[in-house]
């Protein structure tokens, strides 16, 4: 090493003093190396587990809308939420949609909010207008596009088929300060009985 004065001493040079140094620089290089190493290995392992961890993203209420907004149209909202995906968390993505319509009975007034999926097999059921044949009056209807099945705008199974199994999936709201909250859930698809996911 030069030191830069007019008298040095390089007596040390190939003796204990230097050895030390480079037994600190190997261990710190390995450590490094190592850690190099563990970090992408621990993100891999991470991301593997966490989206089994995700798998029960929602299962909490999320603030739609105020109650004055809503009528007996149904309406469809995103609900949103922060993805965590190893080592980020991207936050506000769509995690998935709600249909809520108010209706009013007697002196009551409800909050009807459904999962947008179909139970049958998870397509996303739309809004459709179709003529009753027996009243010939427009209905509005919900509307698979997967496999036709049709819910009244209570979510009732209409046109009872083999491949739609039940009624659309009702979720739970609360009411506080004239503004809803939906509890937003997944249910199993295909099974006749609404299942947690
Ligand atoms: S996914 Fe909706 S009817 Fe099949």
């Amino acid at each position: 090493m030069f030191c830069g004065k007019k008298n040095c001493d390089y007596s040390d040079l190939g003796t204990g003093a230097v050895r030390r140094r480079s037994f600190f620089g190997l261990f710190f290089g390995l450590a490094g190396g190592a850690m190099a190493f563990a970090i992408p290995i621990y993100a891999a392992i991470k991301s593997v587990i966490d989206p089994l961890k995700n798998k029960g993203l929602g299962g909490k209420f999320y603030l739609l809308t105020s109650l004055d907004s809503l009528d007996e149209i149904p309406q469809k909202f995103p609900i949103a939420d922060d993805i965590k995906d190893a080592w980020i968390t991207i936050p506000r993505q769509t995690i998935g949609n709600v249909y809520v319509r108010k209706i009013q009975e007697g002196n009551e007034t409800k909050v009807l909010a459904w999962q947008s999926l179909c139970p049958h097999a998870g397509c996303t059921i739309g809004l459709k207008t179709q003529e009753n044949p027996e009243t010939q009056n427009v209905e509005l209807l919900f509307s698979c596009p997967c496999h036709t099945a049709h819910f009244d705008l209570n979510g009732k199974l209409l046109d009872k088929k083999p491949d739609a199994p039940r009624n659309m999936d009702l979720l739970e709201t609360k009411i506080e300060n004239g503004q809803i909250y939906v509890k937003f859930e997944v249910f199993a698809f295909g099974t006749p009985e609404k299942k947690s996911s």
